[in-house]
């Protein structure tokens, strides 16, 4: 059985050691300063109010993000109209107060659902991400986010590429806090969300295939412990049982074909023997009846 089980435990552990699982393990809060890093390297030296491209990592192929550095005060007075989708109006401000401040932009691309699955629901768009930190000292890492206000006008998203085409279901904004609880709101003019504050948002369909959404508390999960074991590693599972069963099966046979040729010997022993006991004193003592082979008396001729 040893070798089944050595078998067994490779084969368990050797994928996780293969494939990147520290991606899926990662939260989406995780993710979040991951990028947060990854788009303050861009600002070297930035000119106020010009947003530029950064660089996801490698392992996060897909993803696109963009940093703009902007003085509080002209944020606070005249906005800022143009940051991808987004579109910021005046009266935005920040908690705390910073004298300059970076507006990080998330497109998570093909890994939107990774990160923020919503059961029960389709996905129209990517999901994109608006969070600001503290733009005084550049590059930084581990920052924690400010908390962004929209007071008098909301913030304004306009999603492009809208991922249409069934029809009936009605379209809705969803906005991810960043202690990860969901709100849904109305989608304006087709194809545009408004938000008050900063955080992750996308449009979603109620999808078809399930009639009764379930209630998309489970969203939390996506932070907590447990790992769900992926299809790869059932596979594993399912083919270490059946070889371990195999495994049962060959031993059982090797066993009984074993007893049997062990029964046969004695069998063959005792049948060609066959002793007689006889009572000798009070104790059985096996007597050979006669002589087994019988002396032929050579005739010299
Ligand atoms: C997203 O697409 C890129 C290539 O375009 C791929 O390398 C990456 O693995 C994809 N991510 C997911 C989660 O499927
Ligand atoms: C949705 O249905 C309406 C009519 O009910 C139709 O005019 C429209 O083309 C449909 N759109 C799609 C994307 O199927």
């Amino acid at each position: 059985m040893r070798p089944f089980t050595t078998l067994c435990l490779i084969l368990t552990i050797l994928p996780t050691l293969v494939t990147p699982q520290s991606l899926s393990d990662l939260s989406a809060r995780s993710l979040d300063s991951l990028l947060q890093a990854h788009a303050f390297k861009s600002l070297t030296d930035p000119r106020t109010g010009i947003p530029y491209d950064g660089h996801a990592p490698v392992s996060l192929d897909g993803v696109r993000i963009s940093a703009v550095r902007l003085r509080s005060g002209s944020l606070r007075t005249r906005g800022f109209i143009k940051f991808k989708e987004f579109s910021i109006p005046i009266g935005v401000a920040e908690q705390p107060y910073v004298e300059r401040l970076v507006l990080v932009y998330h497109n998570l691309g093909n890994w939107s659902s990774l990160f923020y699955p919503l059961p029960g629901y389709d996905s129209l768009s990517p999901i994109l991400g608006l969070l600001a930190y503290d733009g005084a000292n550049l590059p930084t890492q581990n920052l924690p986010e400010l908390d962004l206000r929209a007071s008098e006008k909301p913030i304004v998203i306009r999603f492009r590429d809208l991922k249409l085409g069934q029809n009936g279901s009605s379209m809705t904004c969803v906005w991810f806090d960043l202690d990860g609880s969901v709100e849904f709101d109305n989608v304006v003019d087709g194809d545009v969300c408004l938000v008050t504050k900063q955080g992750h948002f996308s449009i979603v369909a109620e999808s078809i295939a399930s009639s009764s959404p379930p209630p998309p508390q489970s969203i939390g999960a996506r932070d907590g412990g447990y790992r769900k074991w992926n299809y790869g590693e059932w596979w594993v599972i399912g083919g270490c049982v059946l070889l371990g069963l195999l495994g049962v099966l060959v031993m059982l046979v090797k066993k009984w074909r074993e007893e049997k040729r062990i029964g046969r010997l004695e069998k063959v022993a005792e049948g060609s023997v066959a002793l007689e006991t006889r009572d000798f004193g009070g104790s059985k003592v096996p007597m050979a009846t006669g002589t087994r082979t019988r002396p032929v008396i050579e005739k010299n001729e």
